[in-house]
């Protein structure tokens, strides 16, 4: 049994024993606005830490090329039997700091409840192993949680911290509120959705 975060067995158990509380079901509505605006023909996307991997499908189905990955592999056998032979190839049981993956370098990064499902002290490494796997101007999009730091996960972020954190290497070019009603209980009012361009 491990209390940290980071390592796979703190999600393996979660995953077996399903206690997910920051499962959506499906596809958040903030995203499938963002599909519509942005449709992906010819484009690629990689979801970090995908989980169950509700918006894989919706992502294909806007047509974007996917690779999501996880490196916990009751979520990837989960994503797998539940999206099916064709569409679970876009899963991939992997670390996210680690190696290169199909589809790389993207045009987007799409990502729910993992920046704030690490250890805070990782966020720095996740900013730059993201802006390594993006290509120049590509974007990162996604559902972040601005609550509470303590006693995570999830572990909040702070307008402060997201600028010194981002402003570097991305420029935020969205950010808006997520409406209560829209999101789980665990996260309701206190999710924003954003998008950043990888600054070349
Ligand atoms: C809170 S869950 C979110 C899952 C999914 N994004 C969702 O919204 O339901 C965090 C996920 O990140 C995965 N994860 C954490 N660290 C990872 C890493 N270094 N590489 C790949 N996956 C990771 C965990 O296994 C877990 O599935």
């Amino acid at each position: 049994m491990t209390e940290n975060p980071a390592e796979p067995d703190f999600w393996n158990q979660r995953y077996v024993a399903a206690q997910t509380p920051w499962d959506f079901g499906g596809v958040p509505a903030a995203l499938q606005r963002y599909l519509a605006a942005n449709p992906g023909p010819g484009q690629s996307v990689l979801i970090p830490g995908c989980g169950p991997g509700h918006e894989i499908a919706a992502f294909a189905t806007a047509g974007y090329a996917v690779t999501a990955v996880d490196f916990s592999p009751p979520a990837v056998a989960q994503a797998r039997r539940r999206l099916g032979p064709t569409l679970g190839g876009a899963v991939h049981f992997a670390d996210f700091f680690a190696g290169e993956f199909p589809h790389g370098p993207f045009d987007l990064v799409y990502e729910r409840t993992f920046l704030c499902a690490l250890p805070i002290a990782r966020r720095p490494e996740i900013v730059a192993r993201t802006r390594t796997l993006l290509k120049s101007g590509g974007r990162l999009v996604g559902l972040y949680y601005y609550g509470d730091k303590e006693e995570g996960p999830p572990f909040g972020l702070e307008h402060a911290e997201a600028a010194a954190l981002f402003d570097g290497g991305f420029e935020l070019t969205l950010d808006l509120p997520v409406p209560p009603h829209e999101s789980p209980a665990l996260f309701a009012g206190k999710e924003r959705w954003q998008e950043r361009r990888h600054r070349a």
